[in-house]
């Protein structure tokens, strides 16, 4: 078993997922923690995700999109995650592999087998411990999202966002030992409380003391 427990969330644009990493965060604020988001996290990671969410970048094929975000993951991976995962840390993802197989495999269609080879290379295997799925129609994001700039990907629109939604469904299915399926059309507070629950389970699985924050 691995020294530090890597824990994954995901979820389509507007989910809630900032509002509950900042609530996780400080939750967890006395544990030995990394928290990255995707894509970013590193210099390198960071220059790459100013090119994917500029919105002037309309002539991105979707395979290089995909190979960029496997590009700013393999950075992450390397530099930061593998060693504090060996250092006994707990990492926090917003986003991690499970995006480029939603976003890219069933929003834009391209072929799961590649981004999968591509997703096992870039990251040589490497799966969260647990991933918490916030599941919400995109209707409600839009509405809860109405008054913020969007950026490229969020720009795709409804359609593009059901298709994400269900594709995060189906990998859920494929993997229910790893992924959480979170009703996140619910207060945030409940939806924080939800996972946090789980969260402490977790750590107690694996002896982790309870830490006061
Ligand atoms: P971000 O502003 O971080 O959105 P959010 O707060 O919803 O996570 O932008 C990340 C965007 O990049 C988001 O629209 C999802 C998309 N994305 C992919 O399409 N593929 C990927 O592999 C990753 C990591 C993100």
């Amino acid at each position: 078993m691995r020294k530090g427990l890597f824990i994954s969330l995901e979820g389509i644009d507007g989910s809630g997922k900032t509002t509950l990493i900042q609530y996780l965060q400080d939750q967890l604020a006395a544990y030995p923690l990394l928290s990255i988001r995707e894509p970013g996290g590193t210099a390198i990671s960071e220059r790459i995700r100013e090119l994917l969410l500029n919105v002037d970048n309309i002539q991105i094929y979707a395979r290089t999109e995909a190979i960029l975000y496997a590009a700013a993951r393999c950075q992450v991976v390397d530099q930061l995650i593998r060693p504090a995962l060996d250092e006994g840390k707990l990492v926090l993802a917003d986003r991690y592999l499970d995006s480029t197989m939603a976003y890219q495999g069933y929003g834009r269609g391209l072929d799961l087998q590649f981004l999968s080879t591509l997703n096992q290379l870039c990251t040589r295997g490497l799966l969260p411990d647990a991933t918490f799925l916030l599941d919400i129609a995109p209707e409600v994001c839009e509405s809860r999202r109405q008054n913020e700039q969007a950026d490229r990907l969020e720009k795709e629109g409804r359609e593009f966002q059901a298709r994400v939604r269900e594709g995060y469904l189906q990998l859920a299915r494929k993997e229910p030992q790893r992924f959480y399926v979170i009703d996140a059309d619910r207060a945030i507070k409940d939806v924080a409380i939800d996972v946090w629950g789980h969260v402490q389970l977790l750590l107690s699985r694996r002896r982790w003391p309870a830490l006061e924050n």
